[in-house]
């Protein structure tokens, strides 16, 4: 149980780092394309921004509390901070990287909940895997 418990928050905490990157992308990228990179980078943090409340509400249903610390979410996150200042394409590459990386965590935890009988976490978990396969092509779109 305890393994599941942690399994769940580093997810949250991951996912919460992922959004606060995208806003961040959103906020300083630059360039000619800019338009385009804002609004394609403001789009995903903004479908993010909207499930967080409802996982936090998960991980409290699953029995256990919910983090809400940027100290704790930098101990529990898998995914890096970024702090400098990044050219467009290397913004797009690393948040690529970075949501291929969630979809996979989502694939895992999905299962951990499914193993659980826990059947309404493993439905959120599916959808939150599925919109993170959607960023990724988009990302992979507008990175050819
Ligand atoms: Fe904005």
């Amino acid at each position: 149980m305890e393994k599941y418990h942690l399994a769940l928050k580093t997810a949250f905490a991951s996912e919460y780092a992922f959004y606060l990157k995208a806003q961040f992308f959103h906020w300083n990228v630059e360039g000619p394309n800019f338009p385009q990179y804002h609004e394609l980078f403001g789009k995903i943090y903004e479908e993010v921004g909207d499930i967080i409340d409802d996982f936090a509400e998960n991980i409290r249903k699953a029995g256990t509390y919910t983090p809400g610390s940027f100290s704790r979410f930098s101990m529990l996150s898998a995914i890096e901070d970024e702090t400098e200042m990044l050219p467009a394409e290397k913004m797009l590459e690393e948040l690529l990287q970075d949501s291929e990386k969630m979809a996979n965590m989502f694939k895992v935890v999905f299962q951990m909940s499914e193993d659980m009988g826990d059947h309404g976490l493993s439905d959120f978990f599916a959808a939150r895997q599925d919109a993170h396969k959607k960023h990724n092509w988009m990302l992979r779109a507008t990175l050819k």
